[in-house]
């Protein structure tokens, strides 16, 4: 879904479904914020020095639009935020409130066509909890959505990042395979065997954009997705971005296993408090965040100690998600210590900057020709969909030598 790149900067789409979530918000917020020089961009991974010099779309080029099944404008949106959160400054979002208005224009209700009771729930209007449209018309309204964001902004190119909240897992159906599996459940209205995501996902591959599934929600980047994106020269990537007690723990398990540690039990203990958190608190869609949590300690060890991930909701804290990680382990001669930590984050401060960092490396990938699934980007995901370390050292190194690569061999500079 490329139009010829006229002369001057690129002009680049990026489509949130979920556009008026708390990370969307912060992502849309925070990138208007520093192209407008009023905040520094602290966080963003491709602003630091290991990917100095590569050729990304500068942040005041991006323009955003998206699905959401909540009616609110994008500054009351983003004013719920700096209420609930007090992540964003409220003179920040009313200095950027004409942006925000800008962008309603380009927001389009969606679809939670089998998203489950939990996220139906948060829909504002009936079609939220009773989806009449068909999956092929579902589909179409989509593509047009999309398409016509792009053409109404003259746009090079648009980059589709799913921010909606996490659908309870999907049951694998043998179509979910190939890529003519996934059109042919859709043509034939099968409704229970995808959700939201799944429509969103083959939408926007088919258009050829790249897609990139920031939720844990398994629908969202299915075998068939994959062949899909080869075949359309689109880059993907996924699944779950890695934020909080994921990301200390791929970066803390990796010492245990250099030292020769053995880690006898780890248990991890989340509490959170906004929507992302009530969505969580249904044990359909806790299932799938569980899931794409307890994957990591087993392929960084070589072995799997005894776990538990706990995810409770804690409405007072908001958007402070606090987790409290216990690890027992054993060294020499058999003596037994333990390891705690807590880690408490403000959960979309730290989502909104590796939002950005992902579609601007997608936008670049897509324009070097690159399809599939994009190993270099494995450091940002919880449940990475390609390449096999869920170490944090070794995936970044990924990504540096990819940049290095792209930069002619040219070492990064010290950090
Ligand atoms: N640190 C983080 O915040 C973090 C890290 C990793 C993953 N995630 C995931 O990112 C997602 C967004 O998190 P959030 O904190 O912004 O949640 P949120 O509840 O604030 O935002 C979700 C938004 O998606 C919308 N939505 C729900 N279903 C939809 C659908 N089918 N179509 C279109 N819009 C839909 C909701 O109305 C809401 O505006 C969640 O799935 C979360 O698990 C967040």
């Amino acid at each position: 879904m490329d139009s010829k790149a006229a002369d001057g900067p690129r002009r680049l789409g990026v489509w949130f479904v979920g556009v008026k979530g708390a990370v969307a918000t912060t992502a849309i917020a925070g990138a208007r914020l520093i192209a407008r020089g009023l905040a520094a961009s602290t966080g963003l991974v491709t602003e630091s020095a290991p990917l100095e010099g590569l050729d990304l779309c500068a942040l005041e080029s991006m323009h955003f639009g998206g699905h959401d099944i909540r009616g609110i404008s994008m500054v009351d949106a983003a004013l719920e935020v700096a209420r609930e959160n007090g992540s964003i400054g409220k003179d920040s979002i009313l200095s950027i409130a004409g942006d925000l208005r800008e962008i309603d224009q380009n927001v389009r209700r969606g679809t939670s066509i089998n998203c489950g009771e939990s996220i139906c729930g948060i829909s504002d209007d009936e079609r939220g909890r009773n989806e009449p449209r068909t999956l092929p018309d579902i589909a179409r309204a989509i593509r047009e959505d999309i398409e016509g964001f792009r053409t109404r902004l003259g746009l090079d190119g648009v980059v589709v990042v799913n921010l909606a909240s996490t659908e309870p897992a999907l049951l694998r159906h043998p179509s979910h395979a190939s890529a003519a599996g996934l059109e042919d459940l859709i043509a034939k209205d099968q409704r229970s065997a995808v959700r939201a995501s799944t429509l969103y996902a083959q939408v926007a591959l088919d258009l050829g954009c790249p897609w990139i599934n920031f939720t844990p929600s398994n629908a969202g980047l299915l075998p068939g997705h994959v062949e899909l994106a080869k075949s359309r020269g689109v880059p993907l990537a996924g699944n779950d971005g890695k934020t909080g007690e994921t990301l200390v723990k791929s970066a803390l398990a990796p010492m245990f296993a250099y030292r020769a540690l053995k880690v006898l039990t780890w248990h991890g203990y989340n509490i959170l408090g906004d929507r992302d958190g009530q969505v969580l608190a249904h044990k359909d869609n806790k299932a799938a965040k569980v899931a794409t949590k307890d994957g990591v300690l087993e392929q960084i060890l070589g072995y799997q100690p005894q776990t538990h991930v706990a995810i409770e909701y804690a409405r007072s804290l908001a958007d402070l998600k606090t987790a409290w990680d216990f690890i027992h382990f054993e060294g020499f001669l058999g003596y037994r210590m333990s390891l705690q930590f807590t880690w408490q984050g403000c959960d979309s401060i730290l989502a909104a900057p590796l939002v950005i960092d992902l579609v601007r490396l997608a936008e670049l990938a897509k324009r070097r020709g690159e399809s599939g699934l994009l190993e270099h980007l494995a450091c940002f995901f919880k449940q990475p969909a390609a390449g096999d370390s869920h170490n944090l050292h070794e995936q970044f190194q990924a990504l540096v030598r990819y940049a290095e690569r792209l930069r002619g061999g040219r070492a990064a500079p010290e950090i």
